[in-house]
């Protein structure tokens, strides 16, 4: 019977953790649990940076892209195979939307037992859906996600079951595979790296990433990390915790990061920032990127955009530099959100003419 490793590794585009194996925390005995994840497009968006800076060159990482449509899946693939290793039967997380997906997903790949703990009524529609989908246990509670976070930990310390949050070592691990590929593909590290920032996993892991492609001489500098969260979720920046975190980038609606010292690590290390932006910001990046380059990302994702495009409005970047913006999950995860902010569609008789005349043709 062919194993997991077998499986994923038949095709030319080799497990992520595989193709890192050198920088991953992996035996010779670890089971790679891969839907082969990453190797995501570093999309050059000439249109878009056009209209915000003529210092910029701009390029968008797509996480979208990845198997279950967010950045999750690099940690996942690694903190799954962890869990596999180490003879777990289940796992948990609390999440948002994504990291539920992911977890899910990866838990449906190892045979694993998967249960997810959701704000109700705050979880993007193509998020829970994957988790139903996968054969979770969906567990919507009266709280946000502080709260999820607060009962995961409580019940992982009490009963056998791995958390797959980022509070868990492995999930950063995999996720320092974002910097790496960035660096591969670029040839040296970006100038800026600009992400949205919500538990502050992932910027925990992207500048663990890079300074460990440094420390390996893969690279000879380090990018400035600038980091964006939403207006009324914004913790690290008012520097407290927010009790009734608020935006429609509902990923990034979290008040109490876990990561939140690492992220302030991140910033001030890199010499870079972390600020807030407006939902009718992140609503804007997110339409004008989908508009003038043809990607698509999830609200929170355009933070990183939003942030970018105000830094620049400021005069922020006054020498010619490369901006790197990670997109962290597709467009479609959140479908009713790209409704409520586009032009309604034009319904109407099946007639040559009349659509004609609508399209402004007659
Ligand atoms: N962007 C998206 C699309 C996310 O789903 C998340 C986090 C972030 C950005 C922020 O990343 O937490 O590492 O700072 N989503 C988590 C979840 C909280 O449960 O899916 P972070």
């Amino acid at each position: 019977m062919a194993t997991l490793q077998d499986q994923s590794s038949c095709f030319k585009r080799m497990p992520l953790i595989e193709r890192y194996r050198e920088f991953m925390p992996l035996t010779e005995n670890s089971p790679i649990v891969s839907l082969l994840e990453g190797y995501t497009p570093l999309v050059r968006v000439d249109r878009l940076a056009g209209q915000i800076s003529d210092k910029i060159t701009l390029y968008v990482k797509f996480e979208g892209m990845n198997p279950t449509g967010s950045f999750k899946d690099r940690g996942m693939t690694m903190a799954i195979s962890k869990a596999v290793e180490m003879g777990s039967k289940a796992t948990i997380c609390a999440s948002t939307g994504n990291t539920a997906a992911s977890a899910a997903a990866y838990s449906a790949r190892a045979g694993l037992v998967c249960a997810v703990i959701l704000p109700k009524g705050e979880v993007a529609l193509g998020k829970v859906s994957q988790s139903m989908m996968h054969g979770a246990k969906v567990i919507a509670i009266d709280g946000n996600f502080d709260d999820a976070l607060r009962i995961v930990r409580e019940i992982t310390d009490s009963y056998p079951i791995t958390l797959v949050n980022s509070l868990n070592p492995f999930r950063i691990e995999g996720q320092k595979t974002g910097a790496f590929e960035i660096c591969d593909d670029l040839g040296h590290q970006p100038t800026y790296h600009a992400i949205p920032v919500g538990n502050a996993g992932n910027i925990t892991a992207y500048w663990a990433g890079y300074k460990a492609y440094k420390e390996a001489g893969r690279i000879d500098g380090l990018p400035r990390i600038l980091g964006f969260q939403a207006a009324k979720s914004a913790p690290i920046v008012d520097g407290r915790p927010i009790p009734n975190p608020e935006t429609i980038a509902t990923a990034i609606r979290i008040g109490n990061p876990a990561s939140w010292k690492q992220a302030e690590a991140a910033r001030d290390e890199s010499g870079g920032l972390i600020e807030k932006v407006t939902d009718e910001e992140i609503t804007e990046a997110q339409k004008l990127l989908a508009r003038t380059e043809g990607v698509f990302c999830e609200p929170a994702s355009a933070a990183s955009i939003a942030g970018v495009i105000k830094k620049a409005k400021e005069g922020f970047f006054t020498e010619n530099c490369e901006v790197v913006c990670i997109l962290t999950g597709h467009g479609l995860k959140d479908p009713e959100r790209a409704k409520k902010i586009c032009e309604p569609m034009i319904e109407m008789p099946a007639d040559t003419n009349e659509v004609a005349k609508v399209m402004g043709l007659i």
